[in-house]
């Protein structure tokens, strides 16, 4: 087998490599992306943990159980009634494996299309060789690269309780939560974060009672405390039982599912049953089976590969992007980062603004925000100003029949300039680009409050917050 030469050799192909493997081709550079995730049938499935099993099946079982919801409770709102409705998990979840399949296949055109040379298996370091780097692929296709430039994008993988391995059928990670082929009568999740409160509203939807049990005292303490507290009244109040401030105990798989102990916050001693449990409780970076050791590249005590304000690790010509670095686990910022790198390998000014990263929670209402919370302003003594408006007060929220939760915007009080937007409302999703936008061009809040909305629509709400900055909302 004769060894293959490449400008530019990405290890991992999630939102991070693939589009950084796109990019660099773009770029001019011969690319090559390797990725190990196989299709139940054994075949490539690039797009990595986003598209198998986290961003793209668990949005598509958000759909299908948001429909399920509304077809139960709300169409009745409109004069639509139905009779006998019934949900197919089995057909929920083939329609989740055919929209996966569609985002695996795209990723595999889109490799022809740019000509990114893509390997099918385990890419590792094996040795520095000159002006680069041997990276070994095992697997089906077994081979022997050599690239200059080394981009590793090897992802994350969901952190088990220790001592509580995942077995995928009654406790479970985010892989297995999106495999449940049926709906449990009493699930349990342990973490209220992102996925906890995602997946928790999925099953709760389809009729599971649904327990959430979180370590910390406080509800999603790095949103803004007064969107947090609103989306925690929306989630309880539709059936969703979150205990803050638990201590887990002992985790034991029974017969009949999972018993976990646990303290409450009160300090009472529970035992708890449930049929399967979802350990949500963060994500670990992937470097198992990369042998950073062979070339002396630099981990940090979490096994995340060090890197700089630039994706630059310890060894030259050899780059990190996505989760298995610093920052936020969000599929985006893995591609602004993969973007960027490539440029920076071309000699151009590749740029990742981390203050304008959006966030958003596909819960029912949806939360999304970005800069900064009134809570992080308050500590570092910023002088602010804040708006809020209801969505209670919003035509068109009010004719979707979703008027839960406010969009609120924070502006600097001397220069106006935007600091933070934070939604909780129905489509926060699409209407979080807006402010994202905004502020990317430093813009005021008075460019908001200026600027023509279209009525009725639900960004007229973001544009109320604006002029509720200067205190003359118009609607409310
Ligand atoms: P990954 O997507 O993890 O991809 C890494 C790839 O590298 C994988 O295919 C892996 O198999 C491969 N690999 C690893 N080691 C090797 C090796 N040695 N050789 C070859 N291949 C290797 N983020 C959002 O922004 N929005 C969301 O809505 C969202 N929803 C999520 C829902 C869930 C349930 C989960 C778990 C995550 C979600 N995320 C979401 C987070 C998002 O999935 C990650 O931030 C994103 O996938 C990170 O991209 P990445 O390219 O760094 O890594
Ligand atoms: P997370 O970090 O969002 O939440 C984990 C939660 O578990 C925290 O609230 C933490 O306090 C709690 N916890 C930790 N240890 C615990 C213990 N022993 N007992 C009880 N509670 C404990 O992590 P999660 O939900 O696993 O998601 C991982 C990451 O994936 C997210 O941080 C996010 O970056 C990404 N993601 C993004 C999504 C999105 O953008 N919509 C959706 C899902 C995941």
């Amino acid at each position: 087998m004769s060894t293959k030469n490449f400008d530019v050799i990405v290890i991992g192909g999630g939102p991070g490599g693939y589009i950084a493997a796109i990019r660099a081709a773009q770029l001019g550079f011969s690319t090559a992306c390797i990725d190990e995730w196989k299709n139940a049938a054994g075949g490539p499935a690039p797009g990595g943990t986003c598209t198998n099993v986290g961003c793209i099946p668990s949005k598509a079982l958000l759909q299908s159980s948001e429909h399920f919801e509304q077809a139960h409770h709300h169409f009745a709102d409109h004069g639509i009634g139905l009779k006998d409705l019934s949900i197919d998990v089995k057909k929920m979840l083939g329609r989740k494996d055919t929209v996966v399949k569609q985002n695996n296949d795209g990723i595999l055109y889109l490799f022809k299309k740019n000509k990114v040379a893509f390997f099918h298996g385990r890419g590792s370091f094996a040795k520095a060789v000159d002006g680069g780097y041997q990276i070994d692929v095992a697997g089906a296709a077994a081979d022997t690269l050599v690239g200059k430039q080394i981009i590793v994008a090897t992802g994350s993988s969901a952190r088990a309780l220790p001592g509580v391995p995942f077995d995928e059928d009654k406790i479970l990670s985010n892989d297995g939560a999106l495999r449940v082929g049926s709906v449990p009568k009493k699930l349990g999740l342990i973490g209220a974060g992102v996925i906890g409160l995602e997946m928790g509203s999925v099953w709760r939807r389809l009729g599971a009672e649904v327990t959430v049990l979180e370590g910390l005292p406080t509800f999603l303490g790095a949103v803004d405390e007064q969107i947090a507290k609103e989306a925690f009244k929306a989630f309880t109040k539709q059936g969703l039982k979150i205990e803050l401030g638990v201590k887990v105990g002992e985790v034991k798989t029974t017969k009949a599912g999972v018993s976990v102990t646990y303290t409450s916050a009160k300090g009472d001693a529970v035992a708890a049953e449930f049929d399967r449990l979802i350990v949500s409780i963060g994500r670990v970076p992937n470097t198992v089976g990369l042998k950073p050791e062979a070339v002396g590249l630099q981990l940090d005590e979490r096994g995340a590969i060090v890197v700089d304000g630039n994706c630059k690790t310890n060894l030259a010509g050899v780059w990190a992007v996505g989760d298995v670095v610093r920052g936020p686990m969000l599929a985006h910022k893995a591609e602004e980062e993969g973007v960027a790198v490539a440029e920076r390998i071309a000699g151009q000014h590749g740029h990742v603004n981390f203050n304008t990263i959006p966030w958003v929670i596909y819960t029912s209402p949806e939360i999304a925000w970005v800069g900064e919370t009134e809570q992080q302003l308050k500590a570092r003594g910023a002088a602010y100003k804040a708006g809020t408006f209801p969505f209670l007060a919003n035509g068109r929220a009010r004719a979707l029949g979703d008027t839960t939760g406010m969009v609120k915007m924070l502006a600097d009080a001397a220069t106006d300039e935007i600091l933070g937007v934070h939604i909780v409302g129905p489509v926060a999703s699409e209407l979080i680009a807006e402010a994202v936008v905004a502020m990317e061009f430093k813009a005021s809040s008075e460019d908001i409050a200026r600027i023509c909305h279209a009525h009725p629509s639900l960004s007229e709400a973001t544009k109320e917050a604006a002029l509720a900055v200067d205190k003359r909302t118009l609607n409310f």
